[in-house]
C-alpha cells in the first residue's frame, strides 16, 4: 500500500481567511448568501455521506449505475495513468473506475482533492489499503483556485462526479472550466457528472428529504461560522428551505430566520428580520445540449455522453482539444 502524506494547498490560516472573506461579503449583501464549500467540515462530511443514501437523493445512485455501466468503458478509452478527482469526498463511487482500471492495467496514480480533510484522510488511507500498488497522493485544496498545482504528465483523467459542478453559479463554473482546461494537455480526459433538468417534483424533494438530514447540513454551515469565526448564530433560529428555480434550472437551498435576529460575527452585527432567508447553495441542473457546449467553450470536445436508465443523471467523457 502507498498511501503519501496529504499535500496540503489549503493551511488552516487560509482556511480561516477565505471564511472570513466570504462571510464578511455574503452577510453584508442583499440577499444574503453563503458559498456552499463551508459546509464540509468532519460533520458536514459525515452529513453530506448520510444524504447520499436517503431514499428521495437519487443523484448519488443514478451516478452510479452509469459507472457501474461504464468504467470498462472509461478506462478502456481513457487509457489513464493518473486518476485526479475533484471535490472526491468519500470518493465511494470512485472504486468503480478504480476497480476497473486494475482489471485494465496502467493506472499508477490516484490524486483525490478536497476541501475536506477529514474526508481526504479516511477515502486515502481506505483506498491505499484496498488498491496496493496505487500510489494515492490526496491533496487538501480548492477545486476554484489549485488546478494550476495538479500533477503533471503522464495520461490523465480528471474526474468530478455527484453534480458538484452544478454548486458553482455559471461565472464561477465557466471560470472553472478554462481552469480546467488550462492545467491539461490536449488528450488528456475529463469526466464530468451532471445532474439533469427534470420534474421538480423529484428533484426538491431530494434537497428537503422527510427526515431531515438535508436541514441538518444545510444548518451545519451555521455551526462551521460559529466554530471557526466564534459567532453567535442560533442555527435552531433558522428553516431549512429548497426552491426550485424554473428560470435557471437550480435547486436553491436556503436558511430562513424564523424570528428577527442579530447576528455577531467578525466586527459585524448581522440583521436578519423575520422571515429574511440566507441563501446556502445553488445547485443547477443541466440540459445535455448545454453540458456540451459549455465544455466546448471551455476547449474540450465531449466524446460521450452516458445517463442512468430513467434518465435522471448525466456522466460526460471530455477531451481536452
Ligand atoms: N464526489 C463525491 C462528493 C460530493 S460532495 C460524490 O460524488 O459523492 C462535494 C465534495 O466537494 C465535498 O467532499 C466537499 O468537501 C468538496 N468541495 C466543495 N467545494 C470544494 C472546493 N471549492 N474545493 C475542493 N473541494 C470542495
Ligand atoms: C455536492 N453536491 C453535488 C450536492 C448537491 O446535490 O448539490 C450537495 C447537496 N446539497 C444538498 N444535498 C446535497
Amino acid at each position: 500500500m502507498s498511501v503519501e502524506p496529504l499535500e496540503i494547498y489549503l493551511e488552516e490560516q487560509d482556511l480561516g481567511r477565505g471564511l472570513r472573506e466570504d462571510v464578511r461579503t455574503g452577510l453584508t449583501a442583499a440577499p444574503k448568501w453563503l458559498p456552499p464549500k463551508w459546509f464540509y467540515d468532519a460533520r458536514g462530511s459525515e452529513l453530506f455521506e448520510e444524504i447520499t443514501r436517503l431514499p428521495e437523493y437519487y443523484p448519488t445512485r443514478a451516478e452510479r449505475s452509469v459507472l457501474t455501466e461504464r468504467a470498462g468503458e472509461i478506462a478502456e478509452l481513457t487509457g489513464a495513468k493518473t486518476l485526479i478527482e475533484l471535490g472526491s469526498g468519500s470518493s465511494e463511487k470512485t472504486r468503480l473506475l478504480l476497480d476497473a482500471f486494475t482489471h485494465h492495467g496502467g493506472l499508477g496514480t490516484f490524486v483525490p482533492l478536497d476541501v475536506s480533510v477529514s474526508a481526504l484522510r479516511q477515502s486515502t488511507e481506505q483506498i491505499a489499503a484496498d488498491y496496493p500498488g496505487l500510489r494515492v497522493r490526496g491533496i487538501v485544496g480548492d477545486f476554484t483556485r489549485h488546478l494550476d498545482r495538479l500533477p503533471a504528465g503522464g495520461r490523465r483523467l480528471v474526474i468530478f462526479l455527484g453534480g458538484t459542478i452544478g454548486n458553482l453559479l455559471p461565472a464561477e463554473r465557466a471560470g472553472f472550466l478554462a481552469a480546467m482546461r488550462a492545467a491539461l494537455e490536449p488528450g488528456d480526459w475529463l469526466l464530468l457528472g451532471t445532474d439533469l433538468v427534470k420534474d421538480p417534483a423529484v428533484i426538491v424533494p431530494a434537497y428537503d428529504d422527510a427526515a431531515g438530514v438535508t436541514a441538518e447540513f444545510n444548518r451545519n454551515v451555521l455551526r462551521v461560522v460559529n466554530r471557526e469565526l466564534g459567532a453567535d448564530f442560533d442555527p435552531e433560529a433558522f428553516t431549512h428551505v429548497a426552491l426550485w428555480d424554473p428560470e435557471r434550472e437550480w435547486v436553491e437551498m436556503r436558511l430562513r430566520a424564523e424570528r428577527p435576529q442579530r447576528v455577531r460575527v467578525l466586527d459585524l452585527e448581522v440583521a436578519f428580520a423575520a422571515g429574511e432567508e440566507l441563501r446556502t447553495e445553488v445547485s443547477a441542473k443541466f440540459r445535455p445540449e448545454r453540458i456540451a457546449a459549455e465544455l466546448a467553450t471551455a476547449g474540450f470536445t465531449a466524446e460521450e455522453f452516458w445517463t442512468d436508465a430513467d434518465g435522471l443523471f448525466g456522466v460526460t467523457l471530455a477531451r481536452a482539444d
